[in-house]
């Protein structure tokens, strides 16, 4: 399982990097990046769903 955060989409809401420090941090413009490159570790897994479904844009998902 990969994250994936569109960049095109993040409009800056924060809530990836602020409720969840240990996948995203926040850029120079407040906009999220991925911490975590590559297969998200097991036990990180409900965290990356729970930040995806917590993105008002939608601009975070998981794929296999
Ligand atoms: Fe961007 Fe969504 Fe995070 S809009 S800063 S990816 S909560």
């Amino acid at each position: 399982m990969r994250l994936i955060l569109d960049p095109e989409i993040c409009q800056g809401h924060a809530r990836c990097f602020s409720d969840y420090p240990h996948l995203f941090d926040g850029d120079d413009i407040g906009h999220g990046q991925l911490k975590v490159i590559g297969e998200v570790p097991t036990e990180l897994i409900d965290d990356a769903r729970r930040a995806a479904q917590g993105c008002p844009e939608r601009a975070i998902s998981l794929s296999e």
